[in-house]
């Protein structure tokens, strides 16, 4: 048995090859048939002749559909037409599961798409993005391995609310109630104590009200954590390990970007430095172009927009407002407005990828944020613990996977960059 990709090296030309996948596409005249099979790895084409192969067996193909799965024997030929140059003229042709009508046809409507989902994801598009996604993964894994990070399993059942409280997905928890993870930061903060360098891939979730296209509820977080590292530092780590994320997509998935219409030999050009402009800078540039903002105005998809949309290169605007960013921020020495915090935007558009900063050791500034924010200290004591018991500088950030992939595949929406999303909208299937 081969995979499609090593029959369409071309290495076995004139040779008998065995494939197994779905059918593609299929059209019959009668006395021959071209099916286009796919597998994992790549689609063939594949011509059986009347007599070819036994008559049941021509019959049952002729007449099976789009997504059958089938396992064909043949020799492998040339043909310029063909997708890849090459096909397989078939001395056996075997139907193993017969597909009922295929539901999803060209054109169908975005709700359709969501509904049938769980058939939809075998489409090409979806199979590119998959596998730049793990590339990604592999890249970001192997990095931190290299680095001497350790991939450590923190819980997602938690008593805290480590961003922005009003998106917690809140659920009884015996007789408690508990909240879904938003973040893995303050567990990855407890771990460096003894790890010092520690990194995380797991869900989070936030109870996202609004559609847009760039919030999911339910995504895939990429977390780090590191003693003795500034921001600046923590800025290093960010352009470092992205830059290796996409080196692993552009070395190992070519093809795959292509389809998506993304050229790998520009994004294999990103690396660091990356530009750093402070948030007052990025506050100017959007008043030059235009846009309503003041000191202190959050930055949103447009603004984030309108920040990177001619960029080639991801861009961190750093220093934010305190009143823009959550509670565990270190001040900003030089101008105490501010966090010493960056969050890292991709160019063309798309915006915040990755929030990360320098992380506050002093309890009394901690406490005192905590209260004007409402939250209940008895849930923090372990968190403020941490600064108690030999206390050290630390930095740490969280990339969002799903944004960083509808970013590097050139999506236009964040559900396209995950297999089954989850939206206000849908749980379904
Ligand atoms: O900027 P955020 O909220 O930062 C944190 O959660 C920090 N505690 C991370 C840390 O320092 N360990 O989220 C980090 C990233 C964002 O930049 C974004 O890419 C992604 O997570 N993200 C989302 N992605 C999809 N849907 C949502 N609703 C998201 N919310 C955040
Ligand atoms: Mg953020």
């Amino acid at each position: 048995m081969q995979s499609v990709k090593q029959v369409l090296s071309g290495e076995m030309l004139g040779m008998p090859v065995d494939v197994r996948g779905w059918i593609y596409r299929i059209r019959s005249s009668g006395s021959i048939i071209f099916a286009i099979v796919r597998d994992s790895t790549g689609i063939i084409q594949v011509t059986v002749k009347k007599g070819a192969v036994p008559e049941h067996d021509f019959e049952a193909v002729a007449s099976s559909g789009i997504e059958s799965s089938v396992t064909v024997e043949g020799t492998l030929a040339e043909d310029k037409r063909a997708p890849g140059g090459y096909e397989v003229r078939a001395t056996g042709f075997t139907v193993v599961g017969p597909s009922e009508p295929f539901p999803i046809t060209e054109y169908q409507s975005t709700e359709l798409l969501l509904d049938k989902r769980h058939l939809w994801i075998r489409s090409r598009e979806q199979t590119a993005v998959m596998k730049i996604k793990d590339s990604l993964l592999r890249g970001a894994r192997n990095w931190f391995h290299e680095n001497d990070y350790v991939e450590v399993t923190p819980p997602i059942i938690t008593g805290v609310s480590a961003e922005d409280s009003t998106t917690l997905f809140k659920l009884k928890y015996f007789d408690r109630f508990a909240y879904l993870s938003q973040s893995a930061q303050f567990y990855l903060e407890s771990l460096i104590y003894s790890c010092e360098r520690v990194w995380a891939l797991t869900p989070s979730f936030r109870a996202e009200k609004s559609r847009t296209p760039r919030h999911l509820t339910e995504f895939w977080h990429l977390e780090m954590e590191a003693a003795w590292v500034d921001n600046e530092g923590n800025m290093k780590v960010q352009e470092e390990l992205l830059s290796a994320m996409l080196r692993s997509a552009t070395d190992e998935r070519a093809a795959e970007l292509k389809h998506l219409g993304r050229d790998p030999a520009a994004l294999s050009k990103i690396s660091p430095p990356f530009e750093r402009m402070s948030y007052s800078e990025a506050m100017d540039e959007l008043q030059k172009k235009g846009c309503e903002v003041s000191w202190g105005s959050d930055l949103g998809a447009v603004e984030e927009r309108e920040l990177t949309k001619d960029k080639e290169q991801p861009v961190f605007v750093v220093n934010y407002p305190k009143e823009l960013k959550p509670f565990y921020m270190k001040e900003n020495p030089d101008d105490a407005r501010t966090y010493k915090n960056s969050d890292l935007l991709a160019p063309e558009g798309y915006g915040e990828i990755i929030g990360g900063s320098e992380r506050e050791t002093d309890n009394a500034l901690l406490i005192e944020r905590l209260r004007d924010v409402g939250e209940n200290m008895e849930n923090y004591q372990w968190y403020l613990d941490l600064r108690k018991y030999g206390s050290v500088p630390h930095s740490g950030f969280g990339l969002g996977l799903e944004r960083t992939v509808t970013w590097v595949c050139k999506l236009e929406h964040i559900r396209d960059a995950i297999p089954f999303p989850r939206t206000i909208a849908r749980v379904y299937p």
